[in-house]
């Protein structure tokens, strides 16, 4: 995922300043400059409780969930008390995730929301996951069965929760009551939790995800298939309501405008910035990292596990103040290294910190609290996702 940096667009403000001097306020306009998080792209940040049916409805707090590159891999079949959830293979991001890990989990962070909203619309939600061994993109089939309304503080944090790829502040330490309160949330025993709180376990995370990302730059396919899903104009965003956009950075409403007057960053600048980003900003302003592990990395029904405890725990940090961010390089390379054959490099990096044979790392992240608020990123309405 791109990061870019925030000093870059600094220097830049100062050149594009001049710009709107001299009349260019049209293009600061087309480029949405003035309405972050705004257009028909954002409306389902706003309107998720609006739709006339529940499931329509429970499905609007699916497709607000976390999930690779903003790819929204998802198709939903809806009936008054079932909703079928499906992978749509088109919608992959390539060789970035080669055995599908990321898609499958990021429709268990759709499933997450959808049981926190099924509680909340008054139903008790069975779900069942992979329930057609015979057709892979069958992630789930929820029914519903009626009972008493439970509104949730995590069903309430739903359209508070973002990626958040600012620095983190360096001042504020994680208490123990909250890497505990984490903890609790990964009840399935299919999912555990390894942290990486000390000094020096995150510096061992840190050099290992910072070369991760230099290979995974290095990889021209890789850094391709990464780059197909950035989106910079505005009509872009707008139309295709996915994919990674400037305002998603972390670099605040006032720069990301700014950089809107830019042209298209090329895929090598976003690259270097990405990876300068990894060195400078993401890695060392990290008050601790995480990595969701499974016993079978590559198990579809224990990658949804861990995406609906990811999407718990990323809403639930967001009602405790804090930012979150995945950092899937390391096990993106891994997958890498296991499509192409290749020597395991990362595959043994990342087996060598969690250091136990019994679980496989599929979900890395970072958390911290925040210095810049996270802002929403596009989301496809529901008539394209509902067939
Ligand atoms: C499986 C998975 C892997 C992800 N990997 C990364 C990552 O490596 N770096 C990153 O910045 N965000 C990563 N994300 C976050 C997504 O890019 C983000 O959820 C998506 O763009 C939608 O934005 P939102 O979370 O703000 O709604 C990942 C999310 C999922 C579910």
């Amino acid at each position: 995922m791109k990061n870019l940096s925030r000093r870059d667009f600094l220097k830049l403000g100062g050149a594009t300043l001049v710009v709107v001097a001299g009349g260019s306020v049209f293009r600061a306009v087309d480029q949405g400059m003035f309405s972050v998080g705004q257009g028909v792209a954002y409306e389902p940040w706003k309107n998720w409780r609006d739709a006339a049916a529940p499931t329509e409805r429970i499905v609007a707090a699916g497709i607000l969930a976390s999930n690779p590159h903003n790819s929204q891999p998802w198709l939903f079949r809806i009936t008054a008390s079932t909703i079928d959830l499906f992978a749509v293979p088109e919608r992959q991001i390539g060789v970035i995730d080669p055995v599908r890990r990321e898609m499958y989990i990021g429709l268990g962070c759709a499933i997450e929301n959808m049981r926190l909203a099924a509680e909340a619309e008054g139903f008790k939600a069975d779900i069942h996951l992979m329930p057609n061994p015979t057709t892979e993109s069958h992630a789930a089939s929820i029914s519903l069965a009626e009972s008493s309304p439970a509104t949730s503080a995590l069903y309430e944090a739903i359209p508070q929760r973002h990626t958040n790829r600012a620095a983190y502040d360096t001042t504020r330490a994680i208490a123990e009551e909250i890497f505990s309160g984490i903890d609790s949330l990964v009840t399935e025993s299919t999912v555990r939790l390894f942290w990486f709180k000390d000094e020096s376990a995150r510096t061992k995370f840190g050099e290992v995800a910072i070369s991760a990302t230099e290979a995974l730059i290095a990889d021209d396919q890789q850094s391709m298939d990464s780059h197909k899903w950035w989106r910079q104009d505005w009509d872009q965003v707008q139309e295709s309501a996915d994919g990674i956009t400037l305002d998603a950075q972390g670099l605040g409403s006032f720069i990301s405008g700014m950089g809107k007057f830019l042209p298209d960053l090329s895929r090598q600048s976003n690259d270097q910035s990405f990876a300068k980003n990894m060195r400078e900003i993401t890695i060392p302003s990290a008050a601790a990292f995480g990595v969701l592990a499974v016993p079978d990395g590559k198990d579809n029904t224990q990658r949804l596990q861990c995406g609906q405890i990811w999407q718990r725990i990323h809403l639930w940090a967001t009602t405790q103040g804090l930012a979150m961010q995945p950092l899937n390089q390391i096990c993106e390379r891994a997958d890498r290294e296991s499509q192409l054959g290749i020597e395991p490099v990362f595959g043994k990096s990342i087996a060598d910190l969690i250091g136990d044979d019994q679980w496989q790392a599929i979900m890395p992240f970072r958390l911290g609290y925040p210095t810049v608020e996270a802002l929403r990123s596009p989301r496809r309405r529901l008539d394209k996702v509902i067939e």
